[in-house]
């Protein structure tokens, strides 16, 4: 089967670091440490949706302007309807709402898309992820937490696996190349059982920012994860 990283579906891997597991006080150098990576994540908080809090889009335009890959921003705001669509302004190549938050989520990741961005929903672990079969069509990338959303650092959550293993059965029975991402507790040891149960696509805080060499962090975990997508 070709291999096509366009869609991801047939092999393509992308690891995308979350700077929350970054030193905030050196940015440019940290952003600097991921340019092998494919996308760099981006955690905004509000202290609302979720019970932290980190920045919002002055300092996402900052990453922006000096980061040497493209910006996956993960929104964990209330009001995304409102608050989604001026990150995708300010340049970012994907943009991430939470399901739990979005009063109208089609019409939210339209006009993400009519602005440039990929559009991104994101569940929580206790979220159904049903609800999303119909909407396969109206977003590029699915968003599945391995933990619960607001901080860096906890352990992975394999029972949320069982639910990622049906959203990919159900993506490839529609034919859809919507990716398919895993965020929280991803490591070289569980990046595999994410791997297996069908995400392309594998956020990584601390097992990257708190590696003696990010760059091989970045290498790492993407052959654990290529490994694991055969069968995909
Ligand atoms: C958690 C954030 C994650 C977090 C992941 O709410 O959405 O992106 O930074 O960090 P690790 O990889 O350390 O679990
Ligand atoms: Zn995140």
């Amino acid at each position: 089967m070709p291999h096509r990283d366009e869609n991801g579906r047939d092999g393509g891997v992308r690891i995308n670091p979350s700077i929350l597991a970054a030193d905030f006080a050196n940015m440019q150098a940290e952003l600097a440490r991921i340019a092998a990576a494919d996308f760099v994540h981006v955690d905004v908080m509000d202290n609302h949706f979720v019970p932290n809090l980190t920045f919002g889009p002055q300092m996402v335009e900052r990453v922006q302007a000096t980061s040497p890959v493209p910006l996956d921003v993960h929104l964990m705001i209330a009001d995304p309807d409102r608050w989604a669509p001026g990150y995708a302004e300010l340049g970012a190549a994907s943009v991430t709402f939470h399901l739990e938050a979005a009063t109208e989520p089609v019409a939210l990741a339209r006009r993400l898309r009519a602005i440039g961005a990929r559009a991104g929903v994101a569940i929580k672990p206790a979220t159904a992820v049903e609800g999303l079969f119909d909407l396969l069509d109206d977003f590029d990338q699915i968003l599945v937490m391995t933990v619960e959303p607001g901080f860096g650092g906890q352990s992975f959550m394999p029972e949320t696996m069982p639910k990622l293993r049906r959203l990919s059965d159900e993506a490839r029975r529609r034919g859809s190349s919507v990716w398919l991402q895993v965020d929280g507790g991803i490591t070289e040891s569980t990046i595999a059982q994410a791997a297996d149960a069908g995400a392309d696509t594998f956020v990584a805080g601390s097992a990257v920012f708190g590696a003696e060499d990010p760059g091989a962090a970045i290498t790492g975990l993407r052959s654990a994860a290529a490994q694991h997508r055969h069968a995909h």
